[in-house]
């Protein structure tokens, strides 16, 4: 291997991250529509933090951001999952803290949906092995009553590109 290919490649493979520091709910706002802007169908965001840490608030920001028609977003708490149209493409919205086993992964038709749709997933730490490789990881991290933490980590080189709404 050309010792060029070697650094493409170990940029490619190895992890790559970004940290924000969210001062407002507000702010998490507007970063989670900046980050819509840049979705397309097959990618996956996998969104971290303890309860409360913002990640709905994430999520429902960026749905709400691409929605044609306003439409409320609720926290798939109950239901696991939730689907909206946009112009982008479908989006999932699923919160998988009360999933039983991984075989309903499946069942829920989320292995597919990663490869077809934008997906949303809430404690992905329940996927298991059927966590998709090349997902965004969004960490969050509660520093005070309005602000946050977060912690962005990809391997895929596609998500350099498009984090770059983030990086001004
Ligand atoms: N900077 C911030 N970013 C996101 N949420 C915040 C922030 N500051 C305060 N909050 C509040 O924290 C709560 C986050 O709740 P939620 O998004 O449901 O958390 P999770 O889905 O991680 O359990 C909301 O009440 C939101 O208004
Ligand atoms: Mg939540």
């Amino acid at each position: 291997m050309q010792l060029t290919d070697a650094r493409t490649y170990l940029m490619r493979m190895s992890t790559q991250f970004l940290t924000l520091s969210l001062t407002s709910p507000e702010q998490t706002t507007r970063t989670a529509r900046d980050l819509g802007v840049v979705l397309r169908n097959g990618d996956t965001i996998l969104l971290t933090g303890d309860v409360g840490a913002g990640k709905t608030h994430f999520a429902r920001s960026l749905i709400q951001s691409l929605l044609t028609t306003p439409e409320d977003v609720p926290s798939p708490t109950f239901t696991l999952v939730q689907t909206y149209e946009t112009p982008q493409g479908q989006i999932w919205h699923a919160d998988l803290y009360r999933l039983s086993s991984s075989i309903e992964v499946e069942e829920l038709g989320l292995t597919d949906a990663f490869d077809t749709s934008i997906c949303l997933v809430e404690w992905p730490d329940r996927l298991g092995n059927l966590r998709p490789a090349d997902a965004l990881d969004l960490s969050f991290e509660t520093t005070g009553d309005d602000t946050r933490r977060l912690t962005a980590r990809w391997t895929d080189a596609k998500w350099s590109e498009k984090l770059d709404v983030l990086r001004k």
